[in-house]
């Protein structure tokens, strides 16, 4: 270290158009132009980096290399979650689960847009709780990769504990030893029946057969009108009869709007015959 202070990247407003198109095309996200200073804040570091002249450079960049690609979307999406984010839907699945009679198939539930995985185990406790550890399963999805392999691993910080009930962390969660000193972890029942793929919500999708209910809980705020539009109807012919679509606390259906019956705040149920 020299000392010697690199001069402040400038994102010029061109440079901004390019990073807003570009994540449109890549994920369906909408930049606004509030979110400028951010964007500057996040590539600078990473253009200082790679040793690069400048935003120019590397924009070109990572449209050429897959993997900038992908480190660039991490640094650009919001990845915040935590455990029972939003529980009023998880409490009102639990219910309508326990309330079926009758059961011919395992409930499925998939978490769209799972980030680092803490909405999918929520649901999976929810399940467990609900139906006991079999007769459930959860798919959890996002399109970046490091997150998904955060999911995976199951392992969370210890504050985050604060965030679970205490008898639900005592079941459903192991302090760790070692060099998992500070962390826990999900028990292994649960785990082993949450399932974590990468799928981008804007690109072709696998079969991913019906499910009971779909969370797409704070994602579609960060999509541009059109995905939104085009995403929802996409989602509603995934879900089994009277399956339900789950938003985050602060998110509303788009226009024109779907099929869907309010069961309760967040939580929108497919109409018969919808
Ligand atoms: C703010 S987090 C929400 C996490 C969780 N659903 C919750 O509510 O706590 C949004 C997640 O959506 C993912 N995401 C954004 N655009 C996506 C797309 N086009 N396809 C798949 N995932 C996407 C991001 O990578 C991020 O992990």
């Amino acid at each position: 270290m020299t000392g010697a202070r690199m001069p402040a990247l400038v994102l010029d407003e061109a440079d901004f158009c390019l990073c807003r198109d570009w994540l449109r095309a890549a994920a369906g996200v909408e930049l606004p132009p509030s979110r400028k200073p951010f964007v500057a804040g996040r590539l600078a570091r990473r253009v200082a980096e790679l040793g690069l002249a400048g935003f120019g450079p590397y924009l070109h960049r990572l449209r050429e290399d897959p993997a900038e690609h992908a480190r660039a979307l991490d640094l650009l999406l919001s990845h915040e979650t935590r455990f029972f984010r939003d529980p009023g839907p998880l409490l009102w699945l639990r219910d309508r689960l326990r309330a079926r009679v009758v059961r011919a198939a395992p409930a499925r539930v998939w978490s769209a847009g799972c980030s680092t995985g803490q909405e999918a185990y929520s649901i999976a406790m929810v399940l467990d709780d609900a139906l006991g550890p079999a007769g459930w399963e959860v798919l959890g999805s996002d399109l970046s990769l490091r997150v998904l392999q955060r999911a995976r691993e199951a392992a969370y910080d210890l504050p985050a504990c604060s965030e679970l009930p205490p008898a639900w962390f005592q079941r459903y969660a192991r302090i760790g030893h070692g060099e998992q000193a500070g962390r826990f972890r999900m028990v292994p029942t649960l785990v082993s029946r949450v399932r974590f793929e990468p799928l981008n919500l804007i690109g072709p999708w696998p079969a991913l057969g019906r499910f009971d209910a779909i969370f797409l809980c704070n994602v579609l705020c960060h999509l541009t009108a059109d995905v939104r539009r085009s995403l929802v109807p996409r989602l509603l012919g995934c879900l089994g009869p009277g399956g339900a679509l789950v938003l985050g606390a602060a998110e509303t259906l788009p226009e024109p709007l779907p099929p869907l019956m309010r069961a309760v705040p967040s939580v929108y149920v497919l109409r018969p015959g919808g």
